[in-house]
């Protein structure tokens, strides 16, 4: 597991360049829709990118031609993952939700979260062009871990922005 300096983690934040929330990543405007959208897109992490991630990383395949514009793809959704919590869409409005209220009583925490897996992913982007698979393998296992900087890996697993599916 590789842990990032906490001192580059804030650097990255406050940069606002790499990291930009997008509203536009939503359409809808009442709670109940944008936290099905949510939950649909944070729910296609694992079928569009992760799985072949996971195979490539066990050494189950060692087809990395793929890699290259997955990462890509993943680095333009971890972008967008900010913009699908706007404020009033908590469990309080939302039952089905699983987001905890520390999304946004603690912001900054979630944001830095969401920014670190940004980077993650960035990185994945570069050393998947290399082509080298032990540091792609390395590098896939550090974006997944990122993952966990909100939540468990398991789809019912708890975490610090994600409530446990009982
Ligand atoms: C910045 C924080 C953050 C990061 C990073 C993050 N997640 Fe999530 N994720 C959440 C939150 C919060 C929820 C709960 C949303 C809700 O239920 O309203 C969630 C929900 C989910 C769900 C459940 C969707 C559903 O149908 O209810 C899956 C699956 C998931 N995330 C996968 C991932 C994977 C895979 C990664 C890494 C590639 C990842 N997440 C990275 C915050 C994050």
């Amino acid at each position: 597991m590789i842990r990032k300096p906490l001192v580059a983690l804030a650097a990255l934040t406050c940069a606002g360049v790499l990291w930009m929330p997008m509203m536009e990543a939503r359409s809808a405007s009442d709670p109940a829709t944008i936290v099905k959208e949510r939950q649909d897109f944070m729910g296609t992490f694992w079928p569009s990118y992760l799985k072949e991630f996971a195979g490539i990383a066990k050494g189950a395949s060692t087809d990395i031609s793929g890699v290259p514009a997955k990462a890509a793809g993943l680095a333009a959704d971890a972008r967008k993952i900010v913009g699908y919590f706007p404020a009033g869409t908590g469990r309080d409005a939302v039952p089905k939700s699983r987001a905890r209220p520390e999304v946004w009583t603690d912001q900054a925490g979630f944001e830095a979260a969401a920014a670190a897996f940004v980077k993650e992913a960035d990185k994945l982007e570069a050393v998947a062009k290399e082509g080298k698979l032990e540091a792609i393998k390395a590098q896939i296992g550090a974006t997944a871990q990122a993952c966990f900087g909100c939540h468990e890996a398991p789809v019912k697993g708890g975490g610090k922005y994600r409530f446990e599916e009982k």
